[in-house]
């Protein structure tokens, strides 16, 4: 199995360790591909759409992305970290999900995420765990992936040094499980295809934000019979 673990801030505490118990809770790792935010994609999207109209190895911040892209797509579990900053994510996360805001269902979809599982790993101090994860989690839907897990906990503390020992033993206790339930091969949910066969809909009727992303649906064989997730049926 294939990993990529993207934390959502440079340094290495709570959110960092718990990403890094999950991974070793598996024994299958091939290759574990880490990103550090913001020091991997320090820089923000500035809305040039150039990904939109002329693709996303135009993006100007593609030398940062285009690592990570390979990674992601490459990988069978995504694992994202991220501390609670006023309960969202932290804007270094926030900005590497808006950099690939062309992946959306409502856009240019990628095939292989269909395939994939993820899991959204969030520490906060007491509160605003579960408006972080989701932040991760709509993108991450939208993108097509099916089977996402959570884990939002409560530090308590600044340093991982400094979190109790109950509290860690419970995040610990949580991550076991959702390393067990990943065990099984991912299924694409009823959710999934249909939010896909809405946006088939939106491309049939040429409602598509660009012509591009109507080629592209186009090309895919998804405005005929073929779907993403057929393949790994
Ligand atoms: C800018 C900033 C904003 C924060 N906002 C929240 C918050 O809204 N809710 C919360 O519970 N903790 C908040 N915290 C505390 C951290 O989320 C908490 O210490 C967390 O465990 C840090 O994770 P890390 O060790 O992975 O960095 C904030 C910390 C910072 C620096």
């Amino acid at each position: 199995m294939n990993v990529t673990i993207i934390h959502g801030q440079n340094h290495q505490e709570s959110s960092y360790h718990a990403g890094r118990f999950l991974v070793n809770q598996f024994n299958d790792v091939e290759e574990l591909h880490e990103f550090f935010l913001p020091d991997d994609l320090p820089v923000f999207c500035i809305g040039c759409y150039r990904c939109m109209h002329e693709g996303e190895e135009y993006c100007p911040h593609y030398q940062y992305l285009k690592p990570i892209t390979q990674a992601i797509e490459s990988s069978d579990l995504l694992i994202f970290t991220t501390p609670v900053y006023c309960f969202h994510v932290s804007a270094p996360m926030k900005t590497l999900l808006d950099h690939y805001f062309t992946w959306w269902d409502s856009h240019r979809p990628k095939a292989t995420m269909y395939n994939k599982q993820a899991v959204i790993i969030s520490s906060g101090a007491g509160a605003g765990m579960k408006s972080a994860i989701q932040d991760i989690k709509t993108s991450l839907s939208h993108w097509g992936i099916s089977n996402i897990k959570i884990c939002g906990f409560r530090s308590q503390a600044i340093h991982w040094s400094d979190v109790n020992q109950k509290n860690k033993h419970n995040v610990q206790q949580k991550l076991i499980k959702i390393a067990n339930s990943l065990k099984q091969p991912p299924h694409p949910q009823i959710k999934t295809k249909a939010m896909f066969m809405i946006m088939r809909v939106t491309q049939l009727k040429k409602w598509s934000a660009c012509q591009k992303d109507y080629d592209y649906w186009q090309e895919q064989g998804w405005l005929g019979k073929k779907r993403p997730w057929k393949s790994y049926e």
